[in-house]
């Protein structure tokens, strides 16, 4: 995977409000991963995970694993990397809003 070693040592800073995360993932992932993060209803073509739940993520739920995701991408699939549009505590906001809608 690409970007696999850098990310291996990040970590989460935490976000002070989860406004932040909400409205950058309704900017930038909605339109594919749906308004309740389990992307069948607004893109049913599109044949993405449930985001909800962390246990079944293909590339893994840890912070480090979700952040790799969304800032280097997923190779070869529509999830495109996102490392040249947002900061990393964009990033981290992301991933705190996404765990609050943590279902397992
Ligand atoms: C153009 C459509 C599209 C957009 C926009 C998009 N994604 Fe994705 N995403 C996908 C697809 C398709 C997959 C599944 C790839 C595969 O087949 O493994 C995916 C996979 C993922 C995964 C991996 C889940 C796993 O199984 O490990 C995460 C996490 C994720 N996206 C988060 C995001 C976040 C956060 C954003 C916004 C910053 C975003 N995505 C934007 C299409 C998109």
């Amino acid at each position: 995977m690409p970007g696999y070693q850098p990310s291996l040592v990040v970590v989460n800073p935490g976000s002070d409000t989860l406004a932040r995360g909400f409205n950058l993932y309704r900017e930038n992932c909605l339109m594919c991963h749906g308004a309740d993060l389990r992307g069948q209803l607004s893109a049913p073509a599109m044949p993405v995970r449930d985001l909800t739940k962390f246990k079944d993520y293909k590339f893994g739920g840890t912070d480090q694993a979700i952040y790799r995701t969304i800032v280097y991408g997923i190779p070869k699939t529509a999830m495109g990397h996102f490392q040249d549009s947002l900061k990393p505590q964009q990033v981290w906001d992301l991933i705190n809003f996404m765990k609050s809608k943590r279902t397992d």
